[in-house]
């Protein structure tokens, strides 16, 4: 059984931090920022606002957009790394602050910053055996409560967000998730990590190096699968890290850089949430149009790493 995209929401917090921000507080400049990262600013959620905050927002926009309500779905996959809570999940809570009644199931998934690609392959397993017919991802990530302000090498790379994408069932298997690819290499916990205490621990070049190499590898898997090649595709979506790694990957993919969707300026790093927030993004930004076949990879802490083919 196949499956289609139909509605999408986001959700970023009204605080708005820039690189002038940064540079008041830290010993950092504008340009070494820009220039070594390409984010300009990022959102931060308020002290008081969580996960399932923004997840809910997120999710109730996506209903809203498909013009369903939330009994309409059959099953709600969270990508998280950052929620407040151990349990109950973030699915969980936000099925009840929309109000369901209908006891259908949610649970996060936890792939750091392939938790989206990671969502949408268990997404496309439930609509290959024909288990549910209407799937609620939803990435959402408070990276805030993880940056040492103190640590300049991190504190400027990340922001928070929450993006939802709903698919239903359809007869065509050339729309919807068409194929996911996830993969994992238990080798690279000493290169990024979050702490107990809250802190990401980060070889900064190392990670750059795996980035490159293992995206462009998802990104190959995918298209020999599909018998694609980047001609047929509309847009690539890569992990909004950093646009340096973003240029090496579309280099290594001799991709044209504008088929690259590009949202790390604006939002930083928002790790699960970021590649589900910059197909919203792309929406609304009437970049992206209905029917327009989307390369989806994605690298993350782990290490894990993998993408996604969707026809939107
Ligand atoms: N402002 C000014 N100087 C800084 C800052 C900052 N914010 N951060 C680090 N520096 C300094 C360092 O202290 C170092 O100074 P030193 O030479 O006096 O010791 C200097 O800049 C160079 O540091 P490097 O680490 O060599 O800089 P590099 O060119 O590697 O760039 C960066 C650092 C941007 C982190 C790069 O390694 C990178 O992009 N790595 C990928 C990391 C990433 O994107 N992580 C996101 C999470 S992973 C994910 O999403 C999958």
């Amino acid at each position: 059984m196949g499956n289609k995209l139909v509605g999408y929401g986001a959700y970023l917090p009204s605080r708005i931090m820039t690189n002038a921000d940064f540079e008041r507080i830290m010993d950092t400049t504008d340009d070494w920022i820009v220039t070594r990262t390409g984010i300009r600013e990022r959102h931060i959620a308020r002290d008081d606002e969580t996960v399932v905050d923004m997840a809910t927002i997120a999710a109730q926009r996506a209903l809203e957009n498909a013009n369903i309500t939330i009994d309409d779905i059959d099953m709600v996959i969270v990508a998280t790394t950052t929620p407040e809570l151990d349990f109950p999940s973030v699915g969980v809570q936000v099925l009840g602050r929309l109000g369901a009644t209908k006891s259908q199931p949610a649970f996060d998934v936890r792939g750091a910053c392939t938790g989206y690609i990671y969502a949408l392959h268990t997404a496309r397993a439930f609509f290959t055996a024909g288990i549910h017919k209407r799937i609620m991802i939803i990435g959402a990530e408070k990276m805030s409560r993880f940056i040492d302000w103190t640590d300049r090498s991190t504190a400027v790379l990340f922001g928070d967000g929450a993006g939802a994408l709903i698919f239903e069932h359809s007869t065509s298997s050339y729309s919807g998730i068409i194929d996911t690819v996830v993969m994992a290499d238990g080798d690279g916990y000493e290169m990024l990590h979050g702490t107990e205490n809250h802190k990401i621990i980060m070889n900064g070049p190392e990670t750059y190096k795996r980035a490159v190499m293992s995206m462009p590898h998802a990104a190959r898997y995918i298209m020999e699968h599909a018998g694609i090649t980047a001609d047929n595709v509309d847009w690539i979506i890569p992990h909004q890290a950093n646009l340096r790694i973003i240029e090496s990957c579309a280099a290594r993919l001799d991709f044209p850089l504008d088929k690259i969707l590009v949202t790390v300026d604006k939002h930083a790093n928002t790790s699960g949430a970021s590649g589900v927030l910059a197909l919203a993004y792309g929406f609304e930004s009437g970049m992206i149009r209905h029917g327009q076949l989307i390369l989806y990879p994605a690298f993350g802490s782990g290490l894990t790493w993998g993408a996604a083919l969707i026809r939107v």
